[in-house]
């Protein structure tokens, strides 16, 4: 079978409803293939290969992420829009020299220690979660674990390190899934995109004025700090560069922790002996978690564009090319990982893939990682007969996981 008919296969409703048999079959095809640009997307090659995947990412003068100037390929009317010159202004979407520069600064203050200071909030986050979600459920009414509990604290987790007040989030999160929900449009309508821009100007102005007002009066929180950073090295980021970096933050955190909660939960609740160990072995639970972001990645695939004629693993892909990134194969590379279909959480060198690699490697992989090390344990220990009804998965391929995962409690 061809790279061509494995993908149009992943990506139809069967491999959106489980992608690891195609990528079973393009693993037998070598680290990487060559594909029909137009067949299934843009792509020219996909790469799924782990080590062929990891020095994709690290290349990062042949293989580019979409930017500004890739855009403008395709005309300037992009332009217009405030969400696309958002995101195209964040380092997510930013090549060198401009992305070492801005992400130099989140570099310095989005820290381990700032996530270790943040983990007794994230804790507190956590437990006011499970006494809304059981209060509810003792009114008899269905607990869903995604739109009671996930959907909520990675908001709460980004609001608590940016510094945004608990009582501004209800504001925030449908605004930014309006933001998400543009990015997950595989056609993008021109509706979506006016809505998106309406809240993108929201979100500038309220990102702003919290600029203005924590230079004024600090406090213990990111933006501060960013404030303080900036001022003291003769600001190396204009203010929209710093403002659009935000609005990525709260983004790139959101659907994918969502997932990442969603997609653990049942893995643990089918392993009685598993769930009971992580309670006591804080290394068992470390590498429990990295084996959930493993196995069942929330963000099934990236891609980039390549700046000149070049080739992965004798896959040739020409100038102006797109390559797909598919991190769900590479963190399932039987070369990678023996037994790479088993959820395995002695695998002795589980790290996986699902972050990323380089210079773009996930600026938040400490803090999701410390989401799920302090909500697992604590759900189970809090609700020890939870058990999932008839959950649903969301029909993506790129972000993977639930739209509904029915809990009930006792
Ligand atoms: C399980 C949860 C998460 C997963 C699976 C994930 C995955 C990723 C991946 C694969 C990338 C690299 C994209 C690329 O190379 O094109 C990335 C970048 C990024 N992530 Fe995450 N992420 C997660 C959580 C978070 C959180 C909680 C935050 C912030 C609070 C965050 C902030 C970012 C930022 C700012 C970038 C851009 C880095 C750059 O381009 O230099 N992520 N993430």
């Amino acid at each position: 079978m061809f790279a061509d008919d494995i993908l149009a296969g992943l990506f139809s409703a069967d491999g959106r409803a489980n992608p690891y048999p195609y990528y079973r079959r393009l693993h037998a095809l070598g680290p990487a293939a060559q594909v029909t640009p137009g067949r299934v997307g843009p792509f020219g090659a996909v790469v799924h290969g782990y080590a062929a995947v990891d020095r994709v990412l690290r290349d990062h003068a042949t293989f580019l992420v979409s930017d500004s100037h890739h855009l403008d390929r395709g005309g300037q009317g992009w332009r217009e829009h405030p969400t696309l010159t958002t995101l195209m202004t964040t380092i997510m979407f930013t090549n060198a020299p401009d992305h070492g520069r801005m992400r130099k600064l989140f570099h310095q203050v989005l820290t381990a220690r700032r996530v270790t200071q943040l983990e007794p909030s994230i804790a507190r986050i956590i437990d006011n979660l499970m006494d809304r979600m059981a209060k509810k459920a003792a009114d008899d009414v269905e607990v869903d674990f995604i739109a009671d509990f996930a959907y909520l604290m990675p908001t709460s987790v980004v609001g608590a390190l940016l510094g945004i007040p608990d009582s501004d989030l209800d504001w925030f999160r449908p605004r930014v899934q309006q933001i998400v929900d543009y990015l997950d449009q595989t056609a993008k309508s021109a509706e979506v995109l006016a809505a998106t821009d309406a809240v993108t100007r929201e979100i500038l102005a309220y990102y702003e004025e919290m600029i203005a007002s924590r230079r004024a009066h600090p406090r213990d929180d990111l933006v501060s700090t960013l404030v303080q950073v900036l001022d003291a090295e003769d600001h190396r980021l204009s203010l929209p560069e710093v403002i659009a970096n935000l609005v990525l933050m709260f983004n790139a955190g959101f659907v994918t922790t969502i997932n990442m909660l969603g997609n653990g939960l049942p893995l643990l609740l089918e392993r009685p002996t598993l769930a009971e160990g992580i309670l006591s072995d804080p290394d068992l639970l470390t590498t429990c978690v990295d084996e959930i972001i493993r196995y069942d990645a929330s963000l099934q695939y990236i891609s980039r564009w390549v700046a000149r004629d070049a080739e992965i693993e004798g896959v040739p892909v020409p100038a102006g090319s797109m390559v797909l990134v598919l991190l769900g194969a590479a963190n399932r590379d039987p070369l990678r990982y023996p037994d790479p279909d088993a959820f395995d959480v002695y695998r002795p060198d589980v790290q996986s893939i699902s972050f990323g690699a380089g210079p773009h490697y996930c600026l938040g992989a400490a803090l999701a990682r410390a989401e799920g090390r302090l909500a697992f344990p604590r759900l189970l220990r809090r609700f020890p007969k939870l058990a999932i009804g008839a959950a649903e998965r969301n029909d993506q391929l790129l972000l993977r996981g639930y739209r509904v995962l029915p809990v009930t409690l006792s």
